[in-house]
């Protein structure tokens, strides 16, 4: 069957591939523990339900306009001022998604083509390169260490910057290593950006799940140059563990939101009708539940990152935001296991998986092959289970 040569650009996504495979072996009878999804373990909060519900009896049920309903929109813009001291306009300046998936998807689409650069920090989330590729940009990674909190430092940035430099990619907090940028850091990228031709994508999903009273700072609120130039993208799958329901939004600049809406209407057309109407009730409230959400994450991180410290051959930077531990690996490497040597996190992953039954996604799918993620969204029992497992499986490489 032939395909089009476009797809051989574009790799399945990895971390989708690490759960599949991971309830493969669930349903085989075998007791595993995921720490590869990127989705909270708790359940959308009843009042969001209630409203999807209640739109659906009201008959709630047939198309919208392509970039969301409007209450939703001034739901959104609102949210964005309260939350990220930003100002926009809900008739021309937000669009509503399939997901945030569908948000990256799109404004890359709308804004690179061939001979266009994107300056992405690595390791990072797995869906900007490939769409990128497919866009037919050239992607500069910039690799980050974890000497620097897994940041790329303004040096580094500038010097990845070309006159071809169409995009910056900002992710904070970070998936997967949860490194959150201060409001100095950001200043100084924004001081850089403003020097160059370059616009700045934000993605803003995990920015109210925060450690150690961390603040989250939008770069776009900088000022008002640099909130012409960043595109922000948002979501409800991770604040108000609303993943199933695919929900998203941009916000940004008229004429790039009109481009998004554009390209939208020829292929998902809206987001779901009810989900939108949920939407609503998601952002006006109450968000009380969040507080006990980021206390569980809090104790599961600390449970964590100390566990997987105390590993001969393991560590990991304590994260400061979303609910990922980015643990480096390479001290595995050239160990034995029954299945041969370990020589990369591909090898880590699946002799945990195979050895610790537990899931985890190779670091080499965020663009670093030292380290694995591990979600601790899940149980506190799970992540107690989970690290004395993986201590004893690393026990017994050879
Ligand atoms: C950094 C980041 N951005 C965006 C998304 C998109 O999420 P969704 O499409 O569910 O809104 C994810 C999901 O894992 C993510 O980790």
């Amino acid at each position: 069957m032939r395909l089009a040569t476009r797809m051989s650009k574009l790799p399945p996504s990895p971390t989708l591939a690490m759960n599949a495979k991971a309830a493969e072996l669930r349903a085989q009878g075998k007791d595993v523990i995921s720490f590869a999804a990127g989705e909270p373990d708790f359940d959308t909060p009843d009042h969001i339900k209630e409203a999807a519900v209640k739109a659906l009896k009201e008959g709630k049920t047939k198309y919208t306009e392509v970039r969301g309903i409007l209450p939703l929109r001034e739901a959104i813009c609102d949210w964005a001022a309260e939350h990220k001291g930003l100002r926009y306009d809900p008739k021309k300046q937000v669009v509503v998604t399939v997901g945030g998936k569908q948000s990256v998807f799109d404004l890359l689409h709308v804004l690179l083509e061939g001979g266009d650069e994107i300056v992405i920090p690595a390791p990072i989330w797995v869906a900007y390169e490939p769409v990128a590729v497919l866009a037919g940009a050239k992607v500069v990674l910039v690799q980050t260490s974890e000497e620097n909190g897994f940041k790329f430092t303004p040096e580094e940035l500038k010097a990845a910057i070309t006159p071809r430099t169409r995009l910056v990619v900002l992710n904070s907090p970070c998936n997967p290593t949860g490194c959150v940028y201060s409001r100095k850091e950001l200043e100084r990228i924004a001081e850089i950006v403003l020097a160059s031709g370059a616009m700045v994508l934000t993605d803003e999903i995990y920015g109210k799940i925060l450690y150690d009273g961390e603040e989250h700072v939008s770069i776009a609120s900088l000022s008002p140059e640099m909130k012409e130039r960043t595109l922000v993208l948002d979501g409800f799958s991770k604040t108000y563990a609303m993943t199933g329901w695919r929900l998203g939004y941009t916000l940004g600049p008229a004429p790039i939101i009109e481009a998004m809406d554009t390209l939208q209407s020829q292929s998902t057309s809206n987001a779901v009708t009810f989900a939108q109407w949920a939407g609503i009730a998601a952002l006006r409230g109450p968000h009380d539940y969040l507080k006990g959400w980021v206390a569980e994450y809090d104790r599961r991180r600390r449970f964590i990152a100390a566990g997987l410290n105390a590993i001969p051959g393991l560590s990991a930077v304590m994260p400061k935001g979303a609910f990922y531990i980015f643990p480096r690996v390479s001290g595995l490497f050239g160990r034995k296991g029954p299945n041969g040597t370990i020589r990369d996190s591909n090898g880590v992953a699946l002799y945990f998986l195979e050895h610790a039954e537990c899931a985890g996604v190779p670091g080499s799918a965020f663009g670093d092959d030292g380290f694995i993620r591990l979600s601790y969204a899940t149980s506190f029992e799970n992540v107690q289970k989970g690290v004395e497992r993986i201590r004893a499986a690393v026990g017994q490489l050879g």
